[in-house]
């Protein structure tokens, strides 16, 4: 089923530890590029075809995920992106249900930083298997004793080193492998070193990897333990290994499990979760294009698949890499692939996609929005088109979209977990739906599911709002941890579910 060839990947990290120049460098060692200049960019430095959205050709960021392909030693790595920068939203965090394992970039001289954490702690909620990559160690950084203590610290994770610095800094004298002890001298003049520290890095490594017990891929796999590589991606150093690690240490496609928690064996018949929507890639006909990850069989254009949710058959005539504008037609595709389909209103975040054997996989979790606003329709006028665009853009996930039966549908509440998501909804509701919004921010900050097994209703608080989904999802709303932290003090009979 080829699913054993495919390595499906996302680098995690803070905006500047490097992800972009690893990537690119990734691209290069490559047999075959998915396709050159894939990658996205900050300002004009690069080119870039991820950038479908006029919104994030102005800004030159990328608002979307996308994906580039890497072939190496008959391994196909499929490197999805989860876009890097301070201001993120759900599509970064939703990427990481269509991956298999995840590289934790770090900047050396600044650890863990909180995008990292954020997108660390959705890794650990799916136990998705982490490879730890330290990155600019050319440059003045922290001990690497110390990294290895604060990431240990900092995310309650067991790492082992698979290489270590001899020497410092300017005065680094390059890596020695826990691989056979290979000295590997750094790409760059050091400044300083002495020989004997390559004795010393050998003894610190050979230390350091005892007190973890040694690697064990076991562990690694169940996401309690990550292998941890040092390096510098802007000078090629140590992205060989960790290349190597992708293939050799990182899994395949495993059977992934459906909403009755069984297995479908990546053997199975074509199945696949679509996990992004994107509209607007061709502006001409308001696209909307879904993007999935193939669980299981094979994927071969113009074969007829069934929507689990609707039970409706879909002939795919057209499915596309996912590698930007001029994407190409995909004739098949295998378990750890990512295809997209051009035109696909019928599809919606989560959807399983099938043939054969019937399966529904489970819905990608809401993620904690931290920004609530009030959504009003400025003009009066297009009220329908209002409905319509908070229906499309709350269903394709832009923003979530709930209602305080309180308060009606004509003022929806809209609740994100960064702020580029409002800047991409009112973008949409202006240039699609021809709708100006405003938006007015509520005073609340934190939320918790209701579970239907309580009795009643919520019981009310000061401050705190009610708010249901179109999928009958109730939130309860507060102001601050200390609100919420109360509200469960004084109802301590009640279920309520953390929103990861
Ligand atoms: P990001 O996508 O994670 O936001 O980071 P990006 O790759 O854009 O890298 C951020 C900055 O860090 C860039 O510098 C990049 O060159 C630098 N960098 C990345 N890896 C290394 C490394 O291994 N060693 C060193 N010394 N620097 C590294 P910049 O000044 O923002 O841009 P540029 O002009 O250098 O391209």
């Amino acid at each position: 089923m080829h699913a054993d060839t495919r390595r499906t990947v996302a680098i995690i990290s803070h905006p500047d530890a490097g992800k972009t120049t690893l990537t690119e460098q990734l691209l290069k060692v490559t047999d075959t590029i998915g396709r050159a200049g894939a990658v996205n960019s900050k300002g004009n430095k690069k080119a870039t075809v991820t950038d479908w959205m006029e919104m994030e050709q102005e800004r030159g960021i990328s608002v979307a995920s996308s994906a580039v392909r890497i072939h190496v030693d008959g391994i196909t790595i499929n490197l999805l992106d989860t876009p890097g920068h301070g201001d993120f939203s759900e599509d970064t965090y939703r990427v990481l249900s269509a991956v298999d394992s995840a590289v934790m970039l770090l900047d050396a001289a600044k650890g863990i930083e909180p995008q990292t954490r954020r997108l660390f702690e959705v890794c650990r909620a799916r136990q998705l298997p982490i490879i730890t990559f330290v990155n600019k160690i050319d440059r003045p950084s922290m001990d690497p004793v110390d990294i290895l203590d604060h990431v240990e610290r900092e995310l309650d994770l067991q790492l082992v080193p698979m290489n270590w610095p001899a020497g410092a800094g300017a005065a680094m004298g390059g890596l020695v492998h826990l691989d056979g002890g290979a000295r590997e001298p750094a790409v760059w003049d050091p400044i300083g070193f002495q020989e004997f520290e390559w004795d010393e890095a050998a003894d610190t490594l050979e230390m350091a990897v005892g007190s973890a017990g040694g690697f064990d891929r076991e562990k690694f796999l169940a996401g309690d333990q990550s292998p941890m590589f040092f390096g510098a991606a802007a000078k090629m150093f140590g992205v060989d290994h960790l290349i190597k690690a992708i293939c050799t240490l990182a899994p395949e496609p495993m059977p992934r499990l459906d909403a009755e928690g069984q297995a479908r064996p990546v053997e199975e018949a074509f199945s696949a979760q679509v996990f992004k929507l994107q509209a607007n890639m061709d502006q001409r006909h308001r696209d909307v294009a879904a993007f999935m990850r193939i669980n299981s069989g094979a994927f071969v254009r113009g074969d007829k698949v069934a929507i689990a949710r609707t039970g409706r058959p879909l002939v795919v005539t057209r499915a596309v890499e996912p590698f930007g504008r001029d994407s190409e037609t995909v004739e098949e595709a295998w378990p750890g692939d990512v295809i997209v389909l051009p035109g696909s209103r019928d599809l919606r975040i989560g959807d399983t996609l099938h043939a054969g054997k019937a399966v529904n996989f489970p819905r990608i979790t809401t993620f904690a929005p931290s920004i609530f606003r009030e959504v009003r329709n400025r003009d009066i006028a297009r009220r329908k088109q209002f409905q319509q665009g908070i229906s499309q853009l709350g269903d394709e996930g832009v923003v979530q979209i709930y209602i305080d039966p309180k308060v009606g549908i004509q003022t929806p509440i809209a609740a994100a977990v960064g702020e580029l998501q409002y800047e991409v909804f009112t973008h949409r509701m202006a240039n699609e739906f021809g709708v100006e919004v405003g938006l007015s921010q509520l005073p609340l900050a934190i939320s918790v599911a209701w579970d239907e097994k309580n009795e009643g209703t919520p019981p009310r608080a000061t401050g705190m709002r009610v708010l249901e989904s179109t999928h009958g999802i109730q939130l309860l709303a507060f102001g601050s941890d200390w609100a919420l932290a109360n509200y469960r003090k004084d109802h301590p009979e009640l279920l309520l579910h953390d929103v990861l």
